[in-house]
């Protein structure tokens, strides 16, 4: 009975890794290298404790991005991010936030959904909006920071 269990679970574990390899495959069809890393390795994932400047934006597609800023002088010395969206938000909102961190507020937020694009060698037709969501996302929290300073 008991060697039968082994075998019940190591073809179980055979299986699972099995699936998890065909999930790779098919996203490296769809993704580029650079999407996949930044989505499976994000950078900056959380929050700040007394962000400078915070916004949280919900997309057309109902998935909501948050940044948290941390300012000092005119630079952004800081930034975070939580997404609960799909795995091109997460590979986004790294690339965003990676972005900002040592760039004056004003450069940051020069950043558009181009240039995300353009660092992540693309994304499919579906996730376009992904991009523009992070960086509508800077561009709130970058709005939020600047509000604060004026009061
Ligand atoms: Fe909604 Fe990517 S953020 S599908």
């Amino acid at each position: 009975m008991a060697d039968k269990n082994v075998n019940v679970n190591s073809d179980f574990d055979e299986l699972v890794k099995n699936i998890e390899e065909e999930i790779v495959e098919e996203a490296r069809e769809i993704y580029t290298e650079k999407t996949l890393e930044e989505a499976y390795n994000p950078k900056n994932v959380g929050e700040l404790k007394n962000p400078g400047g915070a916004a949280r934006v919900t997309g057309p597609c109902g998935d909501t991005v948050q940044i948290h800023l941390e300012v000092g002088g005119d630079k952004i010395t800081d930034s975070k991010f939580i997404t609960d969206g799909c795995g091109a938000s997460i590979a986004c909102g790294s690339v965003v936030t990676e972005f900002a961190k040592g760039k004056t507020v004003e450069e940051a937020s020069k950043l558009t959904a181009e240039h995300i694009l353009a660092i992540l060698g693309g994304l499919p037709e579906d996730n376009i909006h992904c991009a523009a969501l992070a960086t509508d996302t800077l561009k709130a929290a970058i709005g939020d920071y600047r509000a604060k300073k004026l009061c």
